[in-house]
Order: C-alpha cells, then structure tokens, then sequence
C-alpha cells in the first residue's frame, strides 16, 4: 500500500515514519510511506498557498491550485489511491474505518492549516473526510499519522503474529483483555494463576470473561451496540446469577 501525506510541513511527518512497526513495514516492502510538500506545487517566487478568505473573516484560507496540483502528483504515483481529506467536519475515527481504509490500494492524506482548503478542492479532489476527533487541531499533520498508524498496523504481515490484530481492543467489539508479563510477582501482587496454567481452553476463557468485565466497566456504551455469541451470554449471566445472589443475601452476614 502506498501511503502519502500532503502537507506544507513534511519535516513534521517524515520522522514519524522512520521508527518501529511502521519502519519496519517500509522496509519489508509492505507500504511506501512519503510525504510530499504542498508548496513545492505553488506558483510564484515566493511559492505561496494561501491566501484571504472570499467575504472577509480573520485567518487565511489554503488556496486551490497547489492542492489539485499536489493531488494529482500524488495519484500519479499511485493511480487507484484514495484521497482522504484530515478535517474536523469528517467521518469520526474509528477500528472499523481502519479495517475499510486497510483493504485501499493507497492513502493519500491532505493536511490543511489555517482556517482550512478551499472547497472547490472538497467537491472535485476529495474521496474521503476524516476527523480524529471533536476539537479543533492546528492543522491535519497529526490526524494523518494518527490514521496512518491504524491502517498500517491491519495490513496482513506487518504485525509480528498472525492474529495480533484480530485480538485488539475494538477488533470485536470489546476491550483486550488483561495483559502480564514477567515477573510473576511486582508490588506484591501476582500474575493470575489462570495464566500460568498452561490450559488453553481456560486462558481463552478468563481472557473473554475479563475483556466484558473492562469493557463493562469502561466503556458500557460498546456493550449497547453489539449482540453476544452463546460464550459470552453464558458469561453475562452468569454474573447476573452472581449479583442477583449477593442482593438477594443483602445485610444477612
Ligand atoms: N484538522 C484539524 N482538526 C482536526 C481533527 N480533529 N481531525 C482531523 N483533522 C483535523
């Protein structure tokens, strides 16, 4: 996959792309990351790219020709690529539009700055708008790699095990589960027995059962939008049977 940030400050992208995962992906042949720089695309001595909003306003609006200009450059170095414009008026982030940005061919990423880009470039350039987010950023540098690091990570062979993505948090819907690593014990408190069983089945059990439970606990609104497989309802029930208990015996110890 090719990946391509447009942007007037590709000295702020560029290092993000020469550490770890992502590195290493490049390296391996998996994606072509770059940046390219909108002002090299500007006309005039002075290369400018933006200009005076139409109407009046404080700030300054990017203008349109170096973006179409950048644009088409980009698509020129890969053709079926996707133009993703990094706004805060696009589609919130989230796993599930980096599963479907994943599957692309390429991901061209346009930066504004300033109060933002010309709309003519929304109507005609634009395939795609993506925000990380409601607030407000300084420019779109950030919501690039933010995007960029999420997609790149689902491309099949980039991460280390074959299912390390499979089993992320969001990936179903829930949380991940609880994580350990040596020693088995620190600050007085001890990896689960569970984990040291080497019982699989049991592992994958208490791995599903503490996943609801933080999902539950932290973000009961992902819980709202998902059905259960029989596994999990069994589970479910099973603390309502514990709750109902502990209410029932209310006051009675
Ligand atoms: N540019 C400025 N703010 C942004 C946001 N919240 N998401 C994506 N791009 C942005």
């Amino acid at each position: 996959m090719d990946v391509i940030v447009l942007t007037i400050f590709p000295e702020m992208v560029e290092p993000y792309f020469s550490y770890g995962m992502i590195r290493k992906a490049h390296e391996d042949g998996f994606i072509r990351v770059s940046a390219m720089n909108i002002r090299d695309y500007a006309q005039g001595k002075h290369r400018v790219t933006d200009d005076k909003p139409y109407g009046g306003g404080c700030g300054m609006v990017m203008k349109p020709e170096p973006l179409a200009a950048a644009i088409d450059s980009a698509l020129q170095k890969s053709p079926g690529a996707k133009v993703v414009h990094m706004t805060p008026q696009g589609r919130p982030f989230n796993q599930a539009i980096a599963q479907e940005l994943s599957l692309c061919d390429g991901l061209i990423f346009l930066c504004g700055r300033y109060e933002g880009i010309d709309e003519r470039i929304c109507q005609n350039y634009i395939d795609d708008e993506i925000s990380i987010g409601d607030y407000v950023l300084t420019g779109g540098e950030l919501g690039a790699l933010v995007v960029a690091d999420a997609v790149i990570r689902l491309i099949p062979g980039v991460l280390g095990g074959d299912d390390s993505a499979e089993k992320d948090s969001f990936a179903h819907g829930l949380l991940e589960h609880a994580q350990y690593t040596r020693p088995c014990e620190f600050d007085s408190m001890r990896v689960p027995d569970v984990l040291l069983s080497g019982n699989h089945a049991l592992i994958d059990k208490w791995r599903l059962e503490t996943s609801l439970i933080r999902t539950f606990l932290k973000r009961p609104d992902l819980l709202g939008i998902r059905s259960f497989s029989v596994e999990e309802k069994k589970i479910l029930k099973n603390w309502y049977l514990k709750l109902e208990h502990i209410i029932q015996g209310d006051g009675q110890k």
